[in-house]
């Protein structure tokens, strides 16, 4: 069912809730990596453009109480300002006497930014007394946060439940999610390539089998690859292999015969290591005292094979460890082939292989890089959002 968005419900001179992923990088107490902020001016520049007060909210990290001074929302506020061009007001609590004297203050045009929502301890439990706090705040409510969706938290599910009357809208980043991985979920033009890496099965294990059952073709890298040679009855040296999920990955390859790809060579090392010497093996013949941490030139080459033909790809997780330039390659190739297929439709899952991307600087290339690591999985896993469940549903033309 299609949800409400920003466009159906009148804002202006509305005090506006909005519930924005500003979960970001910092380093040296700076946003590190600021697209996630830039993903959210859309919905932030309608609203102002409308008359609308904007009440931001959002987490930032998994703060404990003794290490929250890490964890504080100014400088996102001072980004968000920057890239506004105009002043965020950032308070120092998430709801009580400040902030309802602040919003109750604002006029249209106004930002504010609430301190990190995780600093009140009934936010990830759903409290239903901080969710009527938060909701009182509100006129209307607006969830742009795809990448908290999958959470069922008192700002991204709690706000709408507690105040059912209220309009619960999605932003315009919301909307984009939802519309492209809907696409590739629902309907996907074949061929349909999936790439899956990173470091386990485990955490994706439900959405592997999903994927596997739809898709014309999967193809594997990165550390869960080492699991399947695990499970082939390989030598993997020192690779991270999951032991546990052993059984899983020879059950997957048996159900889906033909269809799942696995690395035919590999980046070894010695170590886990910027420095460490790389050396390029076959995946039937890695050294006991080796790990893999890339996929080979000749797996490159047969990936592009598969993947060239293609009209839909879905892609999630790095093909070895990018972090080291050494071990990028396998990476980055996949990013570049991807860039270079004429008239598919290329959506990238978030976290490491969004990074990725925008490391390699072909975010531009692909259809739709997404905002959500953990979201965007359980999404195209099936699995209904409850940050998404929330919003109002659209009137069917
Ligand atoms: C993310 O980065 O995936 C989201 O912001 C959710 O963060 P969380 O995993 O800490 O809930």
């Amino acid at each position: 069912m299609r949800k409400k968005t920003i466009r159906d419900v009148d804002v202006n001179g509305k005090r506006v809730l909005v519930r924005v992923d500003f979960n970001v990088p910092l380093e040296d107490g700076q946003v590190a990596d600021d697209m996630r902020i830039r993903a959210a001016l859309p919905t932030i520049q309608y609203l102002l453009d409308h008359h609308a007060k904007v009440i931001l909210m959002s987490h930032l990290g998994r703060p404990k109480p003794e290490n929250r001074g890490q964890f504080r929302m100014d400088p996102v506020a001072r980004r968000l300002a920057e890239l506004l061009g105009r002043p965020v007001k950032k308070l120092d609590a998430v709801v009580g006497p400040e902030v309802e004297a602040a919003v109750a203050a604002m006029q249209p045009g106004d930002v504010i930014l609430l301190e990190n929502t995780r600093f009140e301890p009934g936010e990830k439990k759903n409290d239903p007394e901080l969710a009527r706090q938060l909701a009182a705040l509100a006129d209307v409510y607006v969830n742009d946060a795809f990448g908290s969706a999958h959470r069922a938290h008192a700002s991204t599910a709690g706000v709408k439940q507690v105040r059912p009357d209220l309009p619960a809208v999605a932003g315009f980043l919301m909307e984009r999610e939802l519309e492209f991985l809907g696409k590739v979920r629902e309907h996907p033009e074949r061929p349909y390539v999936v790439i899956l890496g990173g470091a386990k099965i485990s955490d994706k294990i439900g959405v592997l089998e999903r994927l596997a059952q739809r898709a014309d073709a999967v193809l594997i890298g990165g550390g869960m690859a080492n699991t399947f040679f695990e499970a082939l009855g390989y030598e993997t040296g020192t690779s991270l292999v999951e032991e546990e999920a052993v059984g899983t990955a020879r059950g997957l390859l048996q159900r889906y015969d033909g269809k799942l790809h696995l690395p035919v060579d590999a980046v070894v090392a010695d170590r886990f290591a910027p420095d460490a010497d790389a050396q390029v093996v076959d995946v039937q013949a890695v050294p006991a005292d080796k790990m893999i941490l890339d996929i080979g030139p000749q797996t490159i080459e047969h990936f592009g094979d598969i993947l060239r033909p293609a009209k839909t790809v879905f892609w999630n997780g790095p093909m070895g460890v990018f972090e080291f330039e050494r071990f990028a390659k396998g990476t980055f190739a996949i990013a570049e082939l991807l860039a270079r297929l004429d008239g598919a439709t290329t959506v990238v899952g978030g976290g490491d292989s969004a990074a990725a991307v925008r490391k390699a600087g072909l975010s531009d290339k692909m259809t739709h890089v997404s905002t959500g690591g953990g979201a965007s999985l359980e999404f195209m896993e099936g699995k209904e959002l409850p940050g998404v469940a929330v919003l109002d549903d659209a009137d069917e033309a």
